[in-house]
């Protein structure tokens, strides 16, 4: 195991991932973890990068022990400014500019010291890296040598001379370094020793028994869960650990897809054995929704509905739980957040760069948590989505729901360009139903991350028959993806997309035209709002 100290930088978790890409497995500790209280010993060390500045007083810093361990440590970003600083305090500084975005560093060979120049070793003599950061070093501290430089950056990577230190002054982890990956293998595997053996079951049966100890004997945990892959598989691992004691919350809110509840709740209970209860609260939403055209306060609304069925549900579970033998409190709430809702949530703070209101990441749980002291667990918060779906596959979930497009909390409400009613949302629906099951049918529905039909509230002329006829718009959308943040959409056989538009104005009543969406995102957004 290595141990990664988190000094607080948004990009940590991806070193946890770029290591657990080499089947190594990692654990990421605050960086003030004293060394005194593990009760493993690691292999190496990992030193995040981070926002603060070392010098300040306020710094946070490494438990000094860390030093003494007597294995090899590597410093990123912050975490190289550290290293620096501990020799003399002198060593590091506030550059005269941020340094931010891609640079080309020069890897420089040190005669005769293979051991330093194992980190670098099979990288070439150029790498191309992503800065971003202010502070830097100013000195080589004493007894290290310098591995690495950019024109801007002396010390971009060094290493101490006889024992196993490392620097890096720019971030492996990211994307943007593309071959980071071999630098932590180098380090992690030939400097470390570290075993590459870490698998997904282990993940998996490491967190069942950390989510054991966490809840206790007695308390109880609840959930909602929406058919999508991230829900059902924190539930389905919540059930593992606790059983009957997770109670999952499917709550139909009148925009689900077609037939998307009975689904939902066959899988849910029947095959993967989940202590699921419905709540039907479609009137209930539909007409709250009523007259609201604005997408923001769509998505309020839905969202504030949904908390109050959700805790009129909490109430009842304990209530119900009092009577029996293990009566326990509902004292956590299980959300399955993955990684990049976290890192998107984070860089949607503020009020200029809310663009969306988006995921639950946030909004849902600070209500929840407050007025019931409900304490929040997230047991995907540090995976991706590809791992997510292989921890699915790994606890016994069905393809089909694995490699189910995501669907977003408000529904079909903000597929219908302006107000929802019932009448409009069945014709979505339909629409959709035939869209979805005709792209299974052509077999590519894994091709496209998302897609749907959407409807636009304007209505058209159309001819059918002898009649002229006046109907809704359908907006078909399917995009591919890796991370969201930025879509394509899918290149259809135009052969196919006819016979889908044929279909849909043939067999759902009141709609007149079908029109693809060929925006990207962005300018455009996954969702029409
Ligand atoms: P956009 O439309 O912003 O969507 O390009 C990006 C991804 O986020 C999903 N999405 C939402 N999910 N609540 C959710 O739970 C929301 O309000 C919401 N808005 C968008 C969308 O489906 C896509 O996967």
């Amino acid at each position: 195991t290595i141990l990664l100290l988190d000094f607080g930088s948004q990009t940590s978790h991806l070193i946890l991932r770029c290591l657990r890409s080499l089947n190594i497995y990692a654990e990421m500790l605050p960086c003030t973890t004293k060394i005194a209280d593990l009760t493993w010993k690691p292999k190496g060390v990992i030193l995040s990068g981070g926002p603060a500045s070392v010098y300040d007083e306020a710094a946070p810093h490494a438990d000094p022990a860390v030093f003494d361990l007597g294995v090899p440590i590597l410093g990123i970003c912050y975490g190289c400014q550290e290293i620096a600083w501990r020799a003399n305090s002198a060593n590091v500084a506030a550059g005269e500019a941020r340094e931010y975005g891609h640079a080309d560093v020069t890897i420089k060979k040190v005669e005769g010291a293979d051991h330093v120049n194992k980190l670098f070793q099979g990288l070439g003599e150029e790498m191309h890296v992503y800065m971003s950061h202010f502070d830097k070093l100013v000195k080589l501290p004493e007894g290290f040598t310098i591995l690495a430089s950019t024109p801007n950056s002396e010390f971009a990577g060094i290493a101490h001379e006889t024992k196993p230190v490392f620097g890096v002054q720019f971030h492996p982890e990211v994307e943007h370094t593309p071959r980071g990956v071999e630098l932590f293998k180098n380090f992690a595997v030939d400097i470390c020793g570290a075993r590459q053996h870490w698998v997904m079951s282990d993940f998996i049966q490491h967190e069942i028994q950390r989510i054991r100890k966490l809840v206790g004997p007695k308390a109880q945990v609840i959930g909602a869960v929406s058919g999508g892959v991230d829900s059902t598989v924190a539930a389905r691992l919540m059930t593992e650990a606790i059983g009957d004691r997770f109670h999952a919350v499917l709550v139909d809110n009148g925009v689900m897809r077609l037939n998307e509840c009975q689904q939902v709740k066959e899988t849910l209970e029947k095959h993967l054995g989940i202590n699921l209860t419905v709540i039907d609260g479609a009137d209930l939403f539909l007409s709250r929704l009523k007259g609201l055209t604005e997408p923001e306060a769509k998505r309020k609304v839905i969202g504030s509905t949904f908390i109050d069925l959700f805790e009129e549900e909490a109430i009842r579970i304990e209530k119900a739980a009092e009577n029996t033998p293990n009566a326990g409190k509902v004292e956590y709430f299980l959300q399955g957040t993955l990684y990049p809702d976290v890192i998107e949530s984070l860089s949607f703070k503020g009020p200029s760069a809310t663009i969306k209101t988006h995921h639950n990441v946030g909004g849902l749980p600070a209500r929840m948590m407050n007025g019931q002291g409900l304490k929040l667990i997230e047991p995907l918060r540090e995976l991706f989505k590809d791992e997510v779906r292989e921890f699915g596959r790994q606890l016994g979930i069905h393809e089909d729901l694995v490699m189910r497009h995501p669907f977003p909390g408000p529904g079909i409400a903000i597929r219908i360009i302006g107000e929802v009613t019932p009448e409009r949302v069945a014709i979505a629906r339909k629409a959709d139903h035939i869209f979805i099951s005709m792209i299974r049918e052509a077999g590519i529905y894994n091709e496209m991350s998302q897609a749907y039909a959407g409807l636009d509230t304007n209505r058209a002329v159309g001819v059918m028959g002898d009649a002229r006829v006046y109907g809704y718009i359908i907006i078909l959308r399917a995009v591919t993806t890796t991370n969201f943040m930025t879509a394509e959409p899918y290149e259809f056989k135009f052969d196919l997309l006819k016979k889908i538009a044929r279909r849909i104005v043939n067999e759902v009543d009141g709609v007149a035209r079908v029109t693809y969406d060929i925006t990207s995102k962005p300018p455009g957004t996954i969702e029409l709002e």
